[in-house]
């Protein structure tokens, strides 16, 4: 199936490593142009680096997307390289395990700061382009936890419920701009965060994090983990004119772990 994603800009925050990394490439593979916006510019330089090429162009731009400075510059920048945004996708986001009682402010800050305000500011940033070019595609990178709690993750739990919130919102305010909003639901992934995740988990339980995962997979119906390329086809397709009738949902992506 052809996408008609050739030539598109897309923004990708959070997209250094990880998901936001097979986003990313995805993009690149379908020849759209990508600005990836991560604090690591470490990384996001050299993900750019090997996968950007004659076709598609992806340029890494330092971005914490807590900061509204940031969230600007980003869109100034990608403006003044590509004349446009027709692409944003959501993705950064970081994780904490901590039981409720020992969850501090700090830490609730932290979390909520960068998963459910880092959507609010670069999409603000972002919008205004949009409306004007009557055109737009949002994807927001949401959770398994996003649409049932789990203990030790009550304010993860919350900047997932969030962004489903947020994403039905901005769907029913955009749509008439012909912008979609749709949110993805990732399950389960072995990335840098899920280890937080495992380690943290398996203390509590005293078990290894290798025992704390055949746990979890045993639990999915098909019976693996996702991968992120999983992810990355949903964001693609979410993100191209062959979705274009599907906005304000909440696509779960966790082999059948949760259905609803
Ligand atoms: N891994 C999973 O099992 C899983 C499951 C459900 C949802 N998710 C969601 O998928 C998304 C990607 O997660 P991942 O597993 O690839 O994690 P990851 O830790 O591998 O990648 C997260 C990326 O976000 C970036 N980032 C963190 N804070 C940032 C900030 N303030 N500004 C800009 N960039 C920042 C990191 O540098 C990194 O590149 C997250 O939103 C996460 O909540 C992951």
């Amino acid at each position: 199936m052809d996408l008609g994603l050739e030539g598109k800009i897309a923004i990708v925050t959070g997209g250094a490593r990880g998901i936001g990394a097979a986003i990313v490439e995805g993009f690149v593979r379908e020849g759209s142009n990508v600005v990836i916006a991560d604090n690591r510019l470490d990384l996001a330089q050299e993900l750019a680096e090997k996968v950007g090429n004659g076709r598609a162009k992806v340029l890494a731009v330092r971005t914490d997307v807590t900061r509204k400075s940031d969230a600007d510059n980003l869109v100034s920048t990608t403006l003044q390289e590509f004349g446009k945004i027709e692409i944003l996708v959501n993705n950064a986001g970081v994780v904490g395990h901590f039981r409720f009682v020992d969850l501090e402010e700090e830490e609730w800050d932290r979390v909520n700061d960068v998963n459910a305000k880092g959507v609010y500011l670069v999409t603000k940033a972002v919008v205004p382009h949009m409306i004007a070019a009557r055109y737009g595609k949002i994807v927001n990178i949401s959770s398994l936890a996003g649409k049932r709690g789990n203990a030790g993750i009550t304010h993860y739990s919350a900047s997932k419920f969030a962004i489903i919130g947020i994403t039905q919102s901005l769907a029913k305010e955009l749509g008439e701009y012909n912008i979609n909003v749709n949110a993805v639901c990732p399950g389960i992934l072995p990335t840098a965060m899920w280890d937080i995740l495992l380690d943290a988990r398996a203390k509590l339980q005293g078990v290894s994090p290798e025992q704390v995962w055949e746990e979890w997979i045993e639990q999915i119906p098909l019976k693996r983990a996702q991968t992120p390329e999983d992810i990355a086809n949903v964001v693609l397709f979410l993100s191209s004119e062959v979705s274009k009738n599907i906005t304000g949902e909440a696509i779960s992506v966790n082999g059948g772990l949760r259905m609803d």
